[in-house]
Order: structure tokens, then sequence, then C-alpha cells
């Protein structure tokens, strides 16, 4: 069994602001994830995904329970830093994540930051531009880039710094089709050298791939279980208020026309195979 890298013990979080006091917006959530997941994170808007982001890299601190990464204590503020070296966090605005005027600079930023060495600080930039494929966009500004390229660029930075999870925030939610294709290939090549990747999205179809999906509704863990198991109840999902992917939602309706056709089929290939075992 891999070790647990994230761990939520009863964890509630109440934000209190002047417009909107006591709103409760995660209430007793306990989780763990292992080095190596893929998670995808869902849930109807106001469900908590994003709260819920903000406490794994103590951006925010539960308000009662724990919540542990790398085995440390978010509320003890002698491990804020190396939380974050831990776990790093990509958001859904890649016009708000750079830092720096040229995209290498921006790069070399949280490696800087981490006070590694000039030529350590080279090696990483390098690799992480050559990872999310903008090397050769290296001496741009960032006015010169695509949105999907600024998306690209702030991985990068994340990944300069080595962090053994990434959470994305609805990362790919601004950019068009292509772009979006590319970052969930780019998580899915990072997950497979070891990087933990948890993912919040609303695209239900970009998470077929997860090793695991965790469903939120109202501030709580509604439903945690791989992609098969979690899309084999499409009523359910409806009921809370997600899309079906299109490949459920047809192989769904072809069974309840009445062919033989299992439920949890995720891909085109399952589906064609399962309609060639039809007698
Ligand atoms: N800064 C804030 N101040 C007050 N309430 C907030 C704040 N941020 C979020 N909330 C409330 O907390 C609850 C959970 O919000 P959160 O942003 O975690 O949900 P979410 O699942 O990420 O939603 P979305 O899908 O819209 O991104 C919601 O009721 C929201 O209105
Ligand atoms: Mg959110």
């Amino acid at each position: 069994m891999n070790k647990k890298i994230i761990e939520l013990r009863d964890v509630s979080f109440v934000y209190d602001s002047e417009n909107a006091p006591g709103v409760k917006a995660l209430d007793e959530v306990s989780l763990d994830i292992y080095e190596g997941e893929f998670v995808g994170i869902v849930g109807k808007n106001g469900s908590g995904k994003s709260t819920l982001a903000k406490l794994l890299n103590a951006l925010i601190l539960p308000s009662s329970g724990k919540v542990f990464v790398g085995g440390m204590d978010s509320a003890d503020p002698q491990y804020t830093t190396d939380i974050r070296k831990v776990c790093s966090m990509v958001f859904q605005n890649p016009d708000n994540q750079m830092v720096a005027t040229i995209v290498e600079e921006d790069t070399a930023f949280g490696p800087e930051n981490l006070g590694l060495a000039p030529d350590k600080i080279r090696r990483r930039v390098d690799e992480s531009l050559k990872a999310v494929g903008m090397y050769d966009f290296k001496d741009k500004k960032p006015h010169q880039l695509s949105g999907g390229q600024k998306q690209r660029v702030a991985i990068a930075g994340v990944i300069a710094m080595h962090p053994q999870c990434i959470v994305f925030d609805e990362s790919t939610a601004m950019l068009d089709p292509a772009g979006r294709a590319d970052l969930i290939n780019i998580m899915h090549t990072l997950n497979s050298e070891g990087v933990t990747v948890i993912f919040i999205t609303h695209y239900m179809e970009e998470i077929v791939g997860a090793s695991r999906i965790i469903v939120m509704g109202d501030g709580k863990i509604i439903g945690d279980g791989t992609p098969r198991e979690i899309f084999s109840n499409p009523k359910w999902l409806e009921e809370n208020r997600l899309s079906v992917p299109e490949i459920v939602a047809l192989s769904t309706a072809l069974r309840e026309g009445g062919l033989d056709i299992p439920p949890g089929i995720l891909s085109e290939d399952e589906l064609v195979e399962a309609l060639c075992r039809l007698k």
C-alpha cells in the first residue's frame, strides 16, 4: 500500500465574512489520499471543492478537525512552508498566476524561493518547461501566450518545485478543447511519474481516466469510488446535478432500450466491445 499523503479528520470549515457570516463550507469531512493516486473531485457549485483544495495547501486552516499533508499538521505554522512544498496548487485563471514578465523567469520563481543553487534552478526550469511543451517559448512575455500556454507555464512553475502532489482547481475551465486535452495529458504524465494528482472539475469527461472520483455535495463527501463505480449510477449523478459522460449516457440509453450492455462502460472501445458481444 502506498503512503498516505493527505489526511483529513472530521474537518469543518466555516467562512465568517461580514456579508456572509457563518457559511459552513465543509461539514466534518474525513478523507485519505495516497501517493500516486489520480483523484477527480466533482460536485455542484458551492459544494465545497475549492475550500477543500485550499485546506490541502494550508491556504486556509480548518475551523475544526485536522488536516495532515505529508504527515504534517497544517495548523502548525512551522510546517506551512514544507506543506506547500509537498502539495502545490494550479488555479483556474491563467492570467493571475504568472508573477514574472518572461516565461523562464516565471518558472524560476519557485525554485529561487526554495533557495536552490543557480545551476540547479537552470536545470529545473529547462526540464519543467520541456515537460509542458513550453521550452521554445521560454523568452516570451505573458501577453504573447494563449490561455492554454499560460496555464502550461503555471504548471511548469509548480513542477519546477518538485511537489509530490498537485491540486488543479478547475485549471481547464478557461481553456479551449485542445488546451484542455493538453493539460489533462500533462496531468496523466505527471501522475505516471509518481506525482499525486487531485483534479477538481465540472466536466465529468475529463476524469474518466482518474483512479478515483470523489463527489462533493453540500460540504460533505457523498460519493467516493472508481470512475466505473461512480458512473455506473447515472440516475444518482443526475439527482446530484452532475452530468454523465456522453459515452456513459449512450450506453445507459442502449441498455434501457433493451440491449444487454453492462453498466460502467467508460470508453468507446468498451462500448464497441459490448455491442460486438451481443447475440
Ligand atoms: N470567501 C468566502 N466567503 C464566504 N463564503 C464563501 C467564500 N468562499 C466560498 N464560500 C461559500 O462556501 C461554500 C463552498 O464554496 P466553494 O468555493 O468551496 O465551493 P465549490 O464547490 O468550489 O464551488 P464552485 O463549483 O462554484 O467552484 C459556498 O456556499 C460558498 O458560497
Ligand atoms: Mg470552486
